[in-house]
């Protein structure tokens, strides 16, 4: 019980350095050390809406992957440039090894993009189930839930 208490204390401190979101968000996961990388998520039926916050005036990427590992990873990069986002929809490298580079079809929506403070921050959506054979299904909240959000091994935070 004294360790949960802890835990509890100590995220409250390191969260309070995070971006508000857009809007409420049921699901949260800070994705780098330091909580440099925040992604919060929702969804329904058909829809997954993601807002990622990154401590960074560069790139910020978040990776969904079955495995925890860059290979077969659906992968998302955004940055704000010149006061305009852009979010790109990418896959792991094959050999698991540099950028990811783009996927063929992009299944993702910007919604809402900006930069303040040192943070950028993207909001994005796609759809439920993926259509194209590298992405991967999403299908609960578990499967980002369990350690699956590879966004550590993707986060460009310099
Ligand atoms: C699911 O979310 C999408 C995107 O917000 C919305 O367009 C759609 O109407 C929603 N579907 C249901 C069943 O609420």
């Amino acid at each position: 019980m004294m360790k949960l208490i802890f835990y509890l204390l100590a995220c409250s401190v390191c969260f309070s350095h995070a971006q508000t979101p857009s809007e409420e968000f049921p699901h949260m996961a800070a994705l780098a050390p330091g909580n440099k990388v925040v992604l919060y998520w929702k969804f329904n039926e058909t829809h997954i809406t993601f807002e990622l916050h990154g401590q960074t005036t560069g790139w910020v990427g978040v990776g969904l992957s079955p495995n925890g590992g860059m290979i077969n990873a659906d992968i998302y990069v955004g940055w704000v440039k010149d006061g305009s986002a852009t979010i790109t929809d990418r896959k792991g490298p094959p050999d698991g090894q540099g950028f990811p580079p783009l996927d063929e079809e992009q299944n993702v929506k910007l919604l809402d993009g900006s930069e303040s403070d040192g943070w950028t921050r993207l909001k994005f959506r796609r759809e439920i189930p993926a259509c194209e054979p590298s992405d991967i299904p999403i299908t609960g909240s578990t499967t980002y839930g369990r350690g699956k959000v590879a966004a550590n091994k993707l986060t460009g935070v310099n």
